[in-house]
């Protein structure tokens, strides 16, 4: 009998996701299940659930997550029953126009299949008890007691990290610290602001306390978000609902703006600031997201003189590379990761999870599946 496990579904924007019992397909050839041992609710998926990103409905959300392999198909590689794993939301072919260019973010099979919410070989991998094909997000979904992946999105990470902090790993932590470290925009002693101090904030707090930045800024609208800041690496706070941003980066730089500024908060007046606190010639870094269809608009002279803006997805992540070594950093001691849970819940608390992140009083609320 095909198995069944219970999975947190969403069937249209701005209602309650449902706990209902699925029923997982058989494994294709290249496909690993993982039994889902924590998820963390990240922004994302309540911009989904909010109507913001839209995708196909239902659809089982959740795109950060760790678990064990419990069986892998007859062609998958690179894993084996008993593994712990961090998940991968970037699955990506390796042979087309933007894998050939070192980009698999842009990967042609990645952005073409992802929008349509199923998995990277185009088909769907459960079905609800009246048996309508669900939609995955992100080639996850991960709001369930099982997930079918792709081989190369299960990422072996050692035994020892615990599967509620190693979840992390797979989207918040690797987006902000990634963006901190793997594009080579920060150097040795220069002063990094980082905007919005959620997960991914805080992530990239510590990649640029990694990165050897001299002054780290944090700036965020909750004193408690800045307090938590300052504890992992921040050399001092600005609250952005009382304080001058720019101002703060000018005064810590002789005038002349932050070196690096990077985005993670996903509001237009953040994504403004960036500009306008940012160095002559220095980088701005954009991880936060809005409606894609809404305008943002900019001061034409904070654009200019030569200062670079980029925007960036998954911190340019490298899965295979990145994730064993952010579990080896937090093992030793340099990524702190305990500090990012604020709770711990149960599947059926998933909705109550969602209401605090809105309210904006939690960094990550993890699922636990004991
Ligand atoms: N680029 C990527 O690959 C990627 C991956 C994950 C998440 N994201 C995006 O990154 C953003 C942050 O994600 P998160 O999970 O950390 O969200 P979060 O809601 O936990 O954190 C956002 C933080 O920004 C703060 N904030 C809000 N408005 C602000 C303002 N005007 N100035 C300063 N701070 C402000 C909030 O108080 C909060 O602490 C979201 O937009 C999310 O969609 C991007
Ligand atoms: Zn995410
Ligand atoms: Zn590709």
């Amino acid at each position: 009998m095909a198995l069944q496990y219970r999975a947190a579904v969403l069937h249209a924007a701005q209602t309650p996701l449902s706990i209902e019992t699925v029923t997982v397909a058989d494994l294709k050839p290249g496909d690993v299940l993982v039994r889902i041992r924590a998820a963390g609710l990240c922004h994302t998926d309540l911009e989904v659930i909010e109507g913001s990103l839209r995708y196909p409905l239902p659809m089982v959300l959740g795109h950060e997550a760790a678990g064990t392999v419990e069986r892998v198909g007859s062609a998958a590689r690179g894993v084996k029953p008993g593994d712990h794993v961090v998940l991968s939301w970037n699955p990506h072919c390796g042979h087309c126009f933007y894998c050939d260019r070192d980009a698999p973010i842009l990967c042609e099979q990645y952005l073409g299949e992802g929008p349509r919410g199923v998995s990277f070989d185009g088909g769907t991998r459960a079905r609800l008890a009246d048996g309508r094909s669900l939609q995955q997000l992100m080639f996850l979904g991960s709001f369930g007691e099982y997930c079918v992946v792709a081989d190369q999105q299960a990422i072996p990470v050692p035994n020892e990290i615990p599967f509620d902090r190693a979840c992390l790993i797979g989207c918040g932590v690797m987006t902000g610290v990634g963006a901190a470290l793997n594009l080579g925009a920060i150097a040795h002693g220069d002063t990094v602001m980082v905007i919005g101090c959620g997960a991914v904030g805080l992530a990239a707090v510590q990649g640029a306390r990694l990165a050897g930045a001299g002054s780290i800024i944090a700036v965020d609208i909750d004193p408690a978000k800045l307090v938590l800041a300052a504890r992992i690496g921040a050399t001092q706070g600005v609250d952005a609902s009382k304080d001058d941003v720019i101002a703060a980066a000018k005064r810590e730089t002789g005038g002349r703006g932050a070196d690096v500024v990077i985005e993670a908060a996903g509001h237009a007046s953040a994504l403004r600031v960036t500009a306008e606190a940012v160095r002559p010639g220095g980088q701005v870094i954009w991880l936060g997201k809005i409606d894609v269809n809404k305008d943002v608009s900019f001061r034409w002279g904070s654009l200019m003189q030569e200062k670079r803006i980029r925007r960036v997805s998954y911190g340019n992540a490298r899965p295979r590379r990145d994730f064993p070594r952010l579990a080896r950093a937090y093992l030793e001691g340099s990524l702190m990761l305990d500090e990012l849970i604020s709770r711990r819940i149960t599947l059926e608390g998933i909705n109550d999870g969602f209401a605090a992140l809105k309210r904006g009083g939690v960094i990550r609320s993890v699922i636990t599946f004991d």
